[in-house]
This record gives C-alpha cells, structure tokens and sequence, in this order.
C-alpha cells in the first residue's frame, strides 16, 4: 500500500541520519498521528511473538495487512527474555528483533509496548520469578530494587532496537513505545508510592531518547509529554486524552476475551467490533488497536492465571492457528478500507455533532478551506432500526446498533450491522491415512523417593509455592514424617491441608488419599480420614500451580501452594494437631521432568512398556506414543478427548497444558447471538457442555519431516486411546450480499471451490448452514455461481437482476446467499 512513500522515506533517512535530530519523524496532534509529516489514522494489531511461531510469522503479518492494518502491537516478555537473571534468551520464537523486521519488510509498522508488567494473560503478568525473590523488592512501586531492574531491562530492550536501527527516527518500524501497563487501574492502593512511581517511569522512559512517542494506557494521569491511551470494549464515550494535544488512542479494542479452564468459548460479534472502531473514530479517534489481531497459543507454562487455557485464541480476527477468522477479518478489512477513505479530512479538519434524536448522531468532519467532508452516522439504540432522511445528503436505513460511514457525507461506504464478508467454517479432519490409530507406551511417574518422604530440603514451615518452585515447574512436593506416639490422643484421624491451591494430591503411607482443587484456582480445604499405623508414618503433598495471576494490585504477592497452611490432623472431640511447624521435606518438580521423560532423546532410557487396561485412568503417569507428519500446510491439532489434565510435548517441545475433562457449563448458550447492547464476556458465548479446550495447536515447525514422538504427563487419570492428530481445513464457505454489491467467496490455502451446496438470488432465508430459499427466487441461480465458482480457489459475483438474467429491474431488496464447500485441489 504505501511501499513506494517506505522506500522514499527510507532513502531520505539513509541520506540525511546525520542532519536530522531525533524525534522528527513520528509527532501528532489531537487530529492525527503524523509520521514523516504525513497526517495519518493508525489502525493496529496485537500478535504477541511468542505465541505463533517464527515459521508463522510472515503469514500472520501478510495477512493483517492484506486485512488492511498500518501496524502490529505486541508486548516484550521479561520472564522469557531473562529467565535468570542477566541471562537473556532472544532465540527463534523469543527473537523479537526479528519480528520487527519482519513487520517492517511487509511495510506496516511497529508499536512495541515494553511494559515491562505486560498483564496479558501471562505467567506472572511476564515477570520473572527469580524478581519475586529479590531481598526488599515490592513490584510496581517506588522501590529502588524494582525500579533497577526494570530500568535494567528496558534499557536493554530499547538498546537492542536501537542498535538494529528499529525505531522510526532511525528508519526503522517502531512508531510508538509504551512503558508500564495499566497501572492507573490499580494505582490507588499504591497511594503516594504509586504516583512517584509512575512519574519515575516517564521519567526514564523519556531519558532513554528513542525519538518516537512513549505512551501508557489506563493512566488517566500520564505525566506529560507521555499520552495516556485507553483500554476497553469501547472508548468513544468517557475517556479524552489528559492533554488536548494528544491523540486520541485505543491501545486495546478487545475483540473477544481470553478463556479459563471451564469457560466457555467466548463470541463477539463481527458487528459489534466494527461499530466500537467506528463509533470511536466518529468521536475524533486517531489509533485503533486490536487486542488481539491474532490471539494465538500459550506455549509450555506461560499461561498466566491461575486457571488461564492453552488457546489463547480470544475469538480474534485471524484464529488461534493463523486462519481467517470470518466474517470478522473480512468485515474489519473494509471497515478499514472505508475509514482510510476519509483519511485526509480525519486528520485535517474540525468535526461537529449533530444530535438528530437521542440515539442517532451525525458526525461531520469538513476542511472549511477544501470543502471536504466525511461523515458518520450512528445509531446507538440497541432496539430500533431507523430510516433518516439527510435530504440533500440522501435517505439511509441505518440498523439499530450500527454506524454508517459516508464518504463526502453523501455516500454510505459501509455500515458496521451489514456484513458482505464471508462467513468460513473449519473442520478437524483425522489423520487416518498417516496415523490411524496410536500404539502407545506408557512409564509411571517416578515417585519412590517422594512417598518415602525424601525431598532436597527441609523447612520447619509450609513454604509458599512460587517462590519455592521459581517457575522451574508447576509441582512442589510437601513432606513430613509422624510418630503414632504423638497422634495417640487422637482416634479417627483427618488430615485438613488449608492451601492457597491451586491443586492439590496427598499421599499417606505411600497411599493416595485424594485430590481437590476449586475453579479459578482459588484457595480450598482439602480434608480426608487418614489411617495412623504404629511408627513413622508419612505424609506426602503435592501441590500445582495451573498459571500464576497476572492481574491486580499486589497480585504479585498472592501466594500459591501451602504457604503457611495451617495443616492439622483432627480427631474426635476436635482434638488437633497442627503440623504447620514440623519439619516439611521439600522437592521441587517431578522426577519425569528431571529425567525429561518428554525429551525424545532421554526418554530411551526409561523402560516404557505396552499400554494395558491398568494403564488407563491412571494417575501420575507417563504416556508415548510417534506419529508421522500429516502432509500439506494445513494447521496441525492435537484431540486430547479422554485425557485428563497435565502437560503435553512434541519432539521435546511444550505444547502447553491440557485439561480436557474439565468441561464447561451449559447454562448460558443460545443458538442466537443478538449484535446489539453492550458486549461482555458471557454474552453470545458458546460451547457449554464440551470440553473447555478439546484442541491443542502443534505448529508445523515443532514437526519433523516424517516420524514425531508425542509425549503426555497425565497427572489426574485419563486414556489416551482416543486421542489423535488431525489438520484444520477450511469446509464450508457462505456468502450473502445486497443487490448492487459484489458477492466475493474464498477457500484459504490451495482450496478450491468444489461444489455449490445453496445459491438463491431472491429473498433466501436463514444463516449459513441453513440457508432456506425465501418467498421467491431466480430459478437455477446456482446455475450462474458454479459457472463462475466452482474449481476456482475464489470467486466475485456482482450481485444485480441483470447478472441473473432479469434485465434491468433493480429490486433493492433483493439479494444473494451462497453456500459452498471447499476441498483440497
Ligand atoms: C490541511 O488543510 C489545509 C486547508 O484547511 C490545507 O491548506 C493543508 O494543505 C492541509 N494539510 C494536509 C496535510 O493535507
Ligand atoms: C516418639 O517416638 C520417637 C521415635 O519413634 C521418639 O524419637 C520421640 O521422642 C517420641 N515422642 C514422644 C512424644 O514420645
Ligand atoms: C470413631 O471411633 C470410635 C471409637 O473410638 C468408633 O466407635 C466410631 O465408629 C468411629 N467413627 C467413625 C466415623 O469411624
Ligand atoms: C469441631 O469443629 C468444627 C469447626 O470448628 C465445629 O463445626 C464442630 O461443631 C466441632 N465439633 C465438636 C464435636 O466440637
Ligand atoms: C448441564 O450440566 C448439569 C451439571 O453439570 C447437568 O446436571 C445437566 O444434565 C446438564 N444439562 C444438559 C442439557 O446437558
Ligand atoms: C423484490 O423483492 C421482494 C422481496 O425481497 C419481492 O417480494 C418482490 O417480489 C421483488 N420484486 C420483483 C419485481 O422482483
């Protein structure tokens, strides 16, 4: 799009790095972003590096630009970057440099939002935890231990763009910079500390003189020259930039919402993103960001919590494993297309309103000099279409909910209620050919020494979880010994462990007694009868964390595992016996993964034996099994129907946590989604009753060319017998649109068109899936669209009574519903 102005701009960089001081390249105004002193809108996405892959980077950028985005948003990961201290990790998915390369190469550019506190659903909100374990640090304040390393580390984020000449005023891709992360959501308990703080981060922010825009979102109170920015569903009404001559900003247009283990899958509609980027332009916005633009996948453990899923799909744009996510990329790309249209006279012109009644509004933006104009016309009622009559201007039907952009203020290019985007439905399609059915092995997890009571260390106290464990694995091992001699005052024993969670399995004299955990991964009181032989006997926790929290004040410091307890064995009469102090025996992490029985290469050198009855539903227990490369480029997915809850790995590689058996709810989905009303997260929600994540992303790079070894830790019991590979393919493609439009339909990767299953030019009824031909019709319309369509990997029909041989009639409210199926070429 505006590959030749790049190269330009490039050249005038390369010739002039030595006259030009810093910061001439990126400035703004209330009106506009200017970049190389051209007045623009920036529309953005976020795609977080290391949720793809690097193999799928270019993909993923191709596409958000051919979906007609300026620019990619992503956040920088400390935890990844510096998983112990000052020892960095910028390797193949964690290399970030070169996704902004990558980014800059297709000419979009670059807002890198450093935080270093990145929220996002994240691990620890992407600190490390080795931060957490710095003698006197408190996160997120006036703390000189935190604030050194987080200078630390942003210094070198911003040295390391530097030195690869990223940032815009070096002709480089990165236009905007964001420190911190919301913290004007959680600042009042910070009290005074807080304030100091965040002035603190403007202040070196601004020092490291990157020559671009630094921003924070959420900070009603963002010292200047830094722009706060906003962060929601919706930011057309109640938020205004702290200064008059910042931008406008939406850092963060949620698109659809994160999942937890048990929810459901979220949905918001295609309409209802539209008319929140509409309305927010309507009321003079200059940025837009997708959060997310591409959700994608939570790769090993960095899924943040507790209790976040694997996918973390966020129902964006392009779905969790690259593909369109349609109609909404496609109705989000001509959004954009009818919003650049009025570039020149957004970003150049005063705007005014023009209440017609209380819920429709029109938004003029004129160049008193030029005479242009571009307008948009709203409807906020969420019940009640209308027809308004613009005389001169013209008359326009403008659903209720929905925006209409008019171009010159005379011509309606788009409304956000009426979708001409296809609709694409993906199916699971099982590997049979390759891998029609799995021989697995299966090893017990090694835990000898665990139910004997060995550990590596010991603590007269119940240690808390994270900070014990430091992120090296999910399980902490909680070991004590008791003489019967001290549990003699006590008859029918109960052992109660009160943790923080948010797992927990116990063991009595080698014996499992139970397990427990509570949704969302809250603390609980697990309580069982236990049996006190004469002697030592031994008692054997093992406690999980499933995500650490990413999001609060102080969030940081709630603690997880036992921490503290208290643990008591409590007999008749509530006679008790606190067990907090005695000496606990610890062990971080499971012999399995000490041993990397997931690891192709050390996992020889266990004895795996054949799976059998005994074997299945069996707790704590290892299982492997090869499987041969699917062919084509179709996404890869894991069904793990059956399993229970653990971790999965392929050729060595995490593909994340599984929890397939824990189902989701089915009380609140319907079969229709109404667009209109305010969205929240468990409005239009699907899936009750399934699985809360049944599919598990294996990116093709984590492949080889022939024979895979896939390795699962089951740690609650399940049966790998039902699970399989299979490739994500697109199916069923639908079309509808108005006459006097064009119908456009295609199959994504080498798919053709091969069969039209519903075509009706008329008034056709229903949604795709189950498309019903209305009170009248052109007979044999599908005639026309498989001459046009079928064998074709896409296909434009012009939707008008003469392309179906009705002459010049033009009925308006006509118009064209397309069902095909696409297949493999
Ligand atoms: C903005 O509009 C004024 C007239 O009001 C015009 O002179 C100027 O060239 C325009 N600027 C840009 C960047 O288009
Ligand atoms: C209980 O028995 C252990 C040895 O089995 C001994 O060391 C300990 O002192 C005894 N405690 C009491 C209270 O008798
Ligand atoms: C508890 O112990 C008493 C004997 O002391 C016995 O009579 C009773 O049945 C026991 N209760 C339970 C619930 O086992
Ligand atoms: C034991 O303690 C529990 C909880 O404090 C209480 O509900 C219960 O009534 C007590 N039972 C006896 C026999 O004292
Ligand atoms: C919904 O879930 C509840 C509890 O899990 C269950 O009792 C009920 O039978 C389910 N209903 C349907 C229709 O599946
Ligand atoms: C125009 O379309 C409407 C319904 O969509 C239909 O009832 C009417 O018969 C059509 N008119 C003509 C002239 O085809």
């Amino acid at each position: 799009m505006f590959n030749l102005p790049w190269l330009v701009f490039s050249l005038v960089v390369t010739l002039a790095s030595f006259s030009f001081c810093e910061g001439d390249y990126v400035s703004y105004d209330s009106n506009a972003i200017i970049i190389n002193g051209e007045r623009r809108v920036i529309l953005s996405g976020s795609m977080h590096y290391p949720r793809s892959t690097e193999a799928m980077w270019p993909d993923l950028i191709q596409k958000a630009k051919d979906g007609g985005l300026d620019a990619i948003e992503t956040y920088i990961f400390w935890d990844r970057h510096e998983p112990q201290r000052r020892k960095y990790d910028f390797s193949g998915r964690l290399d970030f440099i070169k996704f902004f390369q990558l980014i800059q190469d297709a000419g979009l550019y670059v807002v890198m939002r450093i935080g270093p506190y990145v929220c996002a659903e994240w691990n620890y909100g992407g600190f490390p935890l080795w931060l957490h374990n710095m003698p006197g640090i408190q996160f997120r304040t006036d703390n000189q231990v935190y604030k050194n390393e987080m200078q630390t580390f942003t210094t070198k984020i911003v040295n390391m763009c530097k030195q690869a000449k990223l940032f815009a005023s070096q002709g480089g891709p990165i236009i905007l910079a964001q420190i911190e992360n919301e913290y004007g959501n959680v600042m009042t308990p910070y009290g005074n500390a807080g304030k100091a703080y965040i002035n603190w981060c403007a202040q070196m922010a601004e020092s490291l003189d990157i020559g671009i825009p630094w921003i924070m979102c959420q900070q009603s109170d963002a010292p200047q020259p830094i722009i706060n920015t906003c962060n929601g569903f919706y930011c057309d009404y109640g938020f205004s930039p702290n200064n008059p001559k910042s931008p406008k900003m939406f850092t963060e247009n949620w698109v659809g919402w994160f999942k937890k283990w048990g929810d459901k899958d979220p949905y918001r509609s295609a309409e209802d993103v539209a008319f929140s980027v509409a309305r927010f332009f309507q009321s003079g916005g200059v940025f837009n960001n997708y959060y997310m633009y591409h959700g994608g996948t939570n790769f090993g453990r960095t899924s943040g919590g507790p209790f976040i899923t694997t996918s973390y799909d966020y129902n964006a744009p392009l779905d969790e494993y690259g593909n369109l996510n349609q109609p909404k990329w496609g109705h989000l790309k001509q959004l954009h297309a009818s919003i650049k249209m009025g570039e020149k006279i957004l970003t150049n012109s005063t705007h005014s309103d023009q209440k017609i009644s209380s819920f429709i509004t029109l938004t003029k933006f004129s160049n008193p000099t030029t005479g242009e104009r571009f307008c948009f016309l709203s409807n906020t009622d969420n019940k009640n279409d209308a027809t308004i009559d613009l005389q001169a201007d013209g008359k326009y039907f403008v659903p209720a909910w929905s925006v209409s952009i008019l171009d010159s203020c005379n011509k309606e290019v788009f409304n956000t209620a009426k979708i001409n985007s296809q609709t694409s439905m993906f199916v699971k399609v099982q590997n049979k050919k390759e891998n029609a059915q799995f021989s697995w092995v299966w090893a017990p997890e090694p835990m000898r020494d665990t139910l004997q009571g060995k550990g590596t260390f010991k603590a007269n106290l119940l240690l808390e979880q994270k900070g014990t464990t430091v992120d090296f694995s999910d399980y902490l091992w909680y070991m004590t010994n008791i003489d019967s001699n001290t549990t003699s005052s006590l008859q029918n024993v109960t052992l109660q462990v009160n943790t923080k969670g948010h797992m927990l399995h116990a063991f009595v004299n080698r014996r499992y007694i139970g397990s427990q955990w509570r949704n969302n991964g809250q603390s609980f009181v697990f309580e069982k009868p236990i049996l006190i032989k004469p002697g030592t006997n031994t008692i054997t926790l093992l406690s999980a964390t499933v995500g650490l929290k990413n999001y609060d004040a102080f969030y940081d410091t709630v603690p997880t595992g036992i921490d503290g307890g208290p643990i008591y064995l409590i007999g008749d009469g509530n006679v008790t016996i606190d067990l907090s102090s005695n000496l606990w025996s610890y062990k971080v992490g499971l012999n399995g993964e000490m041993k990397q029985l997931y690891n192709p290469v050390f996992s020889q050198r266990t004895n795996w034996r054949a799976i059998n009855q005994k074997s299945i539903g069996r707790r704590m227990t290892w299982y492997k099994t090869s499987f041969k490369t699917p062919p084509g480029t179709d996404p890869v997915t894991l069904d793990m129907q059956g399993m229970g809850k653990g971790q999965a790995w392929v050729n060595g590689q995490s593909i994340g946590r599984f929890w397939p058996s824990f189902i989701a709810g089915n009380d609140s989905c319907s079969t229709t989604c109404d667009y209109r009303g305010a969205y929240n997260p468990s409005k239009c929600v699907e899936n009750c009753g399934n699985p809360s994540q049944r599919w598990y992303h294996i990116p093709r790079s984590f492949l080889s060319d022939d024979t895979n070894t896939l390795v699962l830790f089951e740690e609650i019991g399940g049966n790998p017998q039902q699970v399989s590979v299979q490739t994500i393919t697109i199916g069923t493609i639908c079309g509808n649109a108005n006459e006097g439009s064009t119908l456009e339909l295609s199959c994504q990767g080498g798919h053709i068109i091969s069969e039209i299953q519903f075509a009706s030019y008329g008034n056709p009824e229903g949604k795709c899936g189950s498309f019903k031909q209305g009170s009248w019709d052109v007979i044999n319309s599908a005639i026309l669209v498989e001459k046009i369509c079928i064998g074709m990997e896409s296909c434009s029909i012009d939707v008008s009574a003469k392309s179906f041989g009705l002459g010049d009639v033009t009925n308006l409210s006509a118009r064209l519903a397309i069902q095909a199926l696409c297949s493999k070429n």
